[in-house]
């Protein structure tokens, strides 16, 4: 399977993703997080992406094209679920001319759908583990110790890019840039529109269900 998930930012692409990759056996692709890593890792990518990031705008195409090309075709034959790309319509026109010089194509689309006031919660009370990546709501997913990671111990931190100005321009940027990708796919592939607006369990077991009946059909 190789599915793309889409939705604003904080919409829960990745808590979702998580689950995903877990139950179909995927590998799990998501662009911030690589970001991320070649931020800490201090290597040139990272420099180039960094200021884009802190004002929460996107790194430019041509970069970010070519950063996950590579692990793509390293995920082809398990299968993937992308997260965070593309974000674009350029992004999505490239990755269909990859897929396709590769034989391959997307499988399904899941469009993750929530108001921005709700999200504006979510990302304020977002706490991520640095080691493993795990991610908790201080009031809606929470770890079982305060400020602690479940799996490996270690303190929980807030993203940089998760205050409230960054937050609202980050939205700004998904409602001009992103949101067109969502039309573009569904001219061209199958697209699931999902209430994301209920418990993170809620919004699991509709995706599965999606899935579930496309991987029977
Ligand atoms: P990225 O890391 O992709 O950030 P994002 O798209 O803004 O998405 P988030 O990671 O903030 O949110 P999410 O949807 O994964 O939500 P989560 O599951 O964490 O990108 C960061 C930056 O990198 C961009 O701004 C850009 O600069 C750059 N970038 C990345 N990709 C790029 C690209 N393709 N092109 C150009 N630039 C790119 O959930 C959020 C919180 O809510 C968590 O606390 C979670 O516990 C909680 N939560 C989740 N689901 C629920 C629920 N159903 N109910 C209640 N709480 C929930």
């Amino acid at each position: 399977m190789r599915i793309v998930l889409l939705g604003a930012p904080g919409a829960g692409k990745g808590t979702q993703c998580k689950r995903i990759a877990a139950k179909y056996g995927l590998v799990h692709l998501s662009s911030g997080d690589i970001l991320r890593q070649e931020r800490a890792a201090g290597s040139n990518l990272g420099k180039k992406a960094q200021s884009y990031m802190d004002a929460g705008e996107l790194v430019p195409d041509k970069i970010i094209v070519e950063m996950m090309a590579g692990a793509i075709k390293k995920a082809a034959d398990s299968g993937f679920v992308l997260d965070g790309f593309p974000r674009t319509v350029n992004q999505a026109v490239e990755l269909d001319k990859a897929l396709t010089s590769a034989g391959q194509k997307i499988n399904a689309v899941l469009n993750l759908e929530v108001n921005d006031q709700l999200i504006v919660r979510r990302m304020a009370g977002r706490r991520s583990c640095p080691k493993c990546g795990a991610v908790y709501h201080i009031e809606n997913l929470k770890p079982k110790a305060e400020g602690i990671c479940d799996n490996d111990g270690d303190k929980l931190v807030q993203r940089p890019d998760d205050n409230a100005e960054v937050v609202a321009n980050r939205l700004k940027t998904y409602h001009q840039q992103t949101e067109p990708v969502v039309a573009y796919y569904k001219n061209n592939n199958t697209v699931y529109d999902i209430d994301a607006n209920r418990t993170a369990d809620e919004v699991t077991a509709a995706i599965f269900e999606n899935l579930n009946a496309m991987v029977s059909v």
